[in-house]
């Protein structure tokens, strides 16, 4: 039998490329999930292209210790957790910060207590490449101090200090993945990226131009001190991201501490927005016509991983390219035009 995985926010844009991937590698998985922002859908889909493999969901809220216990429960032992649940939106945590304290924070505390009462102390939590706010020296590297300069990113910081504390109060094993910037889709166009209302991101925003859903890309600044002028982030495909999330267990199960680990999950070769553009441009044969606007609030000239940990450590290193994320992208964006509110 497989190993038993519990993965809040497993309904997500990157929790369900991670379910799909693991329920491949033959590992039994529990979601809990309360779709705050995702639809059962996405599961619906993760189980139909995985074949008859093994997922439970139970809907609920991180927050809650019942829902927890009840998640817990599905199994004699859950072996491992991978904590996606939370919120992401940088502007939404400037204008509620004691939400995404809440959601963020408090939640990944009654979490790790339902993990100690249930006597698991393996988890998998996702980080953030912003956590180093407005870093001058580049690539980034895991030792380098943190700096969040907004309640999004103080709220990821906070989980990592809680589970550093952890680990030193017992036989915790904890892996913090930094994530830089996840894009594209699997390939099939059967699971990917569904934002609600306009895209705040780069990627689903380009991929919703070239549907001809919006009329034209806003670059946000051209006057970043960087060759072409916009912004540079360290873009990686979704299912380099999942692949990255079972080798992540794979060490915790296997290694003995010292924990936590911490490391960057990215490609180590920035992108700007202008690039980006003419990549997916190169990979459909489609235009994207853009206009440049002002800086976008709360936007840093460059996030650009250091992956050479991950790569050590893991054995990690992304597989696939600006072409792939662009296409996968792509066939997700057309399969499903409204996302998974269109059916299937
Ligand atoms: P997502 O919003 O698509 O997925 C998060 C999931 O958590 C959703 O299914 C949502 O319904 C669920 N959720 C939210 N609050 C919950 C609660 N209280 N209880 C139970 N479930 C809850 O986001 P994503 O892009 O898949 O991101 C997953 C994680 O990775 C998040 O923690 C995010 O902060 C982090 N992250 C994402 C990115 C990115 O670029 N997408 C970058 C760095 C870090
Ligand atoms: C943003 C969040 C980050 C979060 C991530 C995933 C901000 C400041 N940062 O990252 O914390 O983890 O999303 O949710 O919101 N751009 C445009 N036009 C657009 C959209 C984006 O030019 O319509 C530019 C941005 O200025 C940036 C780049 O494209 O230079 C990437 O933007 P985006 O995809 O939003 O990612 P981040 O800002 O890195």
């Amino acid at each position: 039998m497989g190993r038993r995985v519990l993965i809040t926010g497993g309904a997500g844009f990157i929790g369900s490329h991670t379910c799909l991937v693991l329920l491949e590698q033959g590992y039994e998985l529990i979601v809990l999930d309360n779709f705050d922002n995702s639809s059962p859908e996405a599961l619906h889909r993760v189980q139909e292209l995985a074949g008859s493999k093994q997922l439970a969901v139970v809907k609920g809220d991180v927050r809650n210790p019942d829902d927890l216990d009840r998640a817990f429960q599905t199994v004699d032992q859950v072996d491992g957790v991978i904590h996606f649940a939370g919120l992401k939106a940088v502007g939404e945590s400037v204008a509620e910060p004691l939400r995404y304290w809440d959601v963020n924070v408090n939640g990944s505390r009654v979490l790790a207590a339902a993990m100690e009462r249930h006597d698991c102390r393996t988890i998998v939590f996702s980080s953030t490449s912003t956590a180093y706010g407005e870093p001058e020296t580049f690539p980034l590297r895991e030792d380098m101090a943190t700096a969040p300069v907004h309640p999004y990113a103080q709220t990821k910081v906070a989980v990592e200090q809680l589970l550093t504390a952890l680990c030193s109060s017992g036989p915790w094993r904890v892996a913090t993945l930094r994530y830089f910037n996840p894009v594209g889709a699997h390939p099939s166009g059967r699971i990917g990226e569904d934002p609600l209302g306009i895209p705040n991101n780069l990627f689903p925003f380009i991929t919703q131009v070239a549907a001809g859903r919006r009329e034209r890309l806003n670059v946000f600044g051209q006057d970043y001190p960087t060759p072409d002028g916009t912004g540079i982030r360290d873009y990686l495909h979704v299912m380099d991201l999942a692949d990255a999330h079972g080798v992540a267990l794979e060490h915790l199960w296997e290694q003995e501490p010292p924990y936590p680990l911490t490391l960057n999950i990215g490609t180590g070769r920035g992108l700007s927005v202008l690039e980006v553009v003419k990549g997916f441009e190169a990979s459909t044969g489609i235009s994207i016509p853009y206009d440049v606007v002002e800086r976008r609030a709360g936007d840093v000239p460059r996030l650009e991983a250091c992956p050479q940990k991950a790569k050590e450590i893991l054995g990690w290193s992304p597989r696939r390219g600006l072409a792939e994320m662009c296409r996968d992208g792509w066939t997700w964006q057309q399969a499903n035009p409204m996302g998974y509110r269109g059916g299937t």
